[in-house]
């Protein structure tokens, strides 16, 4: 890879940022100041910006508690993004696996694996999200069996495919979807004339929110739950 590439892709800057920094020779490869962006950096090489060690960042999997309010875009004018949250070089190379709802909370990925990443979105491996709601009205027994028989949601034909209601108490349920339609849970709430008030999401693949990460947190996800997700 060129040096000129290598330093945005480690640190963001653009490439006239790059040919100055260069200019000013604070850029070393394995101790020798190179001024020239378009060298070549080996495999192996030790890239410095002014004694600081670059690393070209490989894949990469992060779990992302997003906080109501937050929007699943690399730019809004008017929201926060979650990129906002996140201190990656080049966010742009990142995307979230799937979306959440402005006001929808929980457990979210950021990757920049696309392969990763269609394998938990994809209709095909039918991967099981996991949603807590709080609702207004009391939920009945009766909506159990309608979840799972599949709802028409408004201006949609196709039913959605089974999905699993668990009551936990007379205003809030578990809801466990094997596909990602548009605001699907509180259509899905609102075909059985009821109104979700919040919604969490708690887990996706049998991978759980870290209860250690507060809102706005993150942490890379560790090999195991990487493999358990591609599985
Ligand atoms: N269903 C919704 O309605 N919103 C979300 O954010 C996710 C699932």
């Amino acid at each position: 890879m060129r040096l000129d590439r290598f330093l945005s892709e480690t640190t963001g800057m653009s490439r006239k940022e790059a040919t100055r920094t260069l200019h000013r020779s604070e850029i070393t490869i394995n101790g020798d100041v190179v001024k020239k962006g378009a060298v070549h950096v080996p495999e192996d090489a030790v890239v410095e910006w002014n004694g600081t060690t670059l690393t070209l960042l490989g894949p990469t999997y992060i779990m992302f508690h997003k906080p109501v309010g937050c929007i699943c875009a690399n730019d809004d004018l008017s929201h926060v993004t979650v990129f906002s949250y996140l201190d990656l070089p080049n966010p742009e190379k990142f995307h979230t696996v799937g979306r959440l709802d402005l006001d929808t909370s929980g457990l979210l990925f950021v990757t920049n694996d696309g392969q990763w990443s269609h394998r938990i979105t994809s209709p095909k491996h039918a991967c099981e999200k996991v949603y807590r709601a709080q609702v207004s009205e009391p939920l009945l027994p009766e909506h159990v069996e309608a979840f799972k028989q599949g709802l028409k949601l408004h201006g949609e034909v196709a039913l959605t495919q089974p999905a699993h209601l668990e009551i936990i108490s007379a205003h809030e349920a578990l809801v466990t979807l094997t596909e990602g339609r548009y605001h699907q849970v509180r259509r899905m709430f609102a075909a059985v004339g009821n109104k979700v008030e919040t919604l969490h999401r708690e887990s996706i693949g049998g991978v759980q929110l870290d209860t250690d990460l507060e809102p706005g947190e993150f942490r890379d996800l560790t090999a195991a739950e990487v493999a358990q997700l591609a599985g």
